[in-house]
């Protein structure tokens, strides 16, 4: 297969880790005879440096061009001025929006070999497999009116959480497929007890289970959520839920395997590439990591672990991906590690290292 794939390194760690993950296709290239055609372009604040804008027109071009998207970070301390008229994040979400990408997908696997890594007692994370499904083009990320007036001490600002039955169902129904790969079961997550819009998304949820009488579905108020999300994580096969709820509890699901340093994601939308598969962006769930930048220390493997769900969603290439993902387990269980899941007993290594480990057990 000839796999086109734009790379957005971004902003921090972006470009480290991504180095690392392309190393990685590369030797998946090599191993199973496909070819790989890395596009690179701006997002971020290193497109805001170079272009004024966040995400430039022709990073959407290109975007839109490829099979498939692979982003590192965006963001940092540069652009972060609360004031900016222009900030890293509004690329990000534009390109989520140009490309249609409703679906985001946050598996949150525990390894064995990194239970000690989380802050959590080994016998409640040992054996959690989850899989948060944050719908990622609606809600209060996108709604208007948004934004803010008046002057001190008047001042006031204004966020809008719209819904529509269309994008409630679409995302349930993509919960419902792949729970049916899975547990069976899918907990949609809402606050009911007081949003119009969660008492819609309970609603429509139920309409769309009833087309899925083979996957048990149960309502989880947020609040809650977050809290048996430390209590009994592994009770959870597939949540579904709305923009900011995912985006919250996707940090706190983070914590249960370890680090953000482990997960990777996949945003999805109806688009198809070339290949008759979705065309997806495919990120890891961590951010710029300012602090740890250019020192060669990030741990790459959420962003090796993303390219192993774009070869699986866009492209599907489930050995492929399978063996990448069993490679990675293999590096944790021959003890490396880098500076973020460190435990005793283990050897610290770099990023390039850890790449270079991955690509040698494929
Ligand atoms: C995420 C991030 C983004 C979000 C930020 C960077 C805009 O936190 O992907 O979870 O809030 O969606
Ligand atoms: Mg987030």
């Amino acid at each position: 297969m000839n796999l086109k794939i734009t790379v957005l390194s971004g902003d921090g760690i972006g470009p480290e880790v991504v180095a690392q993950a392309i190393r990685v296709l590369n030797a998946v290239g090599r191993k199973f005879n496909h070819t790989f055609e890395f596009d690179h372009a701006l997002l971020g604040g290193c497109a805001i440096d170079a272009t004024g804008m966040a995400l430039p027109p022709e990073t959407t071009a290109k975007c839109q061009a490829a099979d498939a998207v692979l982003l590192g970070a965006v963001g940092g301390p540069k652009w972060s001025d609360p004031r900016a008229k222009v900030r890293p994040e509004q690329g990000l979400l534009g390109l989520r929006k140009a490309l249609g990408l409703f679906a985001n997908l946050r598996p949150v696997k525990v390894y064995d070999a990194l239970i000690d890594a989380s802050t959590l007692k080994a016998e409640i994370v040992r054996g959690v497999d989850m899989l948060i499904v944050r719908e990622l083009t609606g809600g209060a990320y996108f709604g208007q009116p948004q934004g803010r007036s008046g002057e001190a001490p008047h001042r006031q600002a204004v966020d809008t959480t719209p819904y529509s039955e269309a994008e409630i169902a679409r995302l349930m129904h993509m919960a419902f497929e792949l729970a049916r790969a899975r547990r069976r079961k899918v907990s949609s997550v809402d606050k009911a007890n007081v949003l119009a819009t969660s008492r819609l998304w309970r609603e429509v949820a139920h309409e769309v289970a009833a087309q899925y009488p083979d996957v048990q579905i149960e309502d989880v108020l947020v609040d809650a959520c977050s809290m048996y999300l430390i209590r009994s994580p592994k009770s959870y096969d597939v949540i579904a839920t709305e923009n900011l709820f995912g985006d919250i509890l996707s940090d706190e699901a983070a914590m249960l395997a370890g680090s953000m340093g482990m997960l990777p994601s996949a945003s999805l939308g109806e688009q198809l590439n070339q290949h008759g598969y979705r065309r997806g962006l495919y990120e890891p769930i961590h951010g710029s990591a300012p602090d740890i930048a250019g020192k060669g220390i990030a741990n790459p493997l959420a962003t090796i672990l993303s390219s192993a769900m774009m070869l699986r969603w866009s492209f599907g290439l489930e050995v492929e991906a399978n063996s990448i993902e069993r490679a990675v387990e293999q590096v944790l269980n021959d003890g490396l590690r880098c500076k973020d899941i460190a435990s005793q007993g283990t050897r610290v290594i770099g990023s390039e290292e850890m790449g270079a480990a991955v690509v040698e057990r494929l």
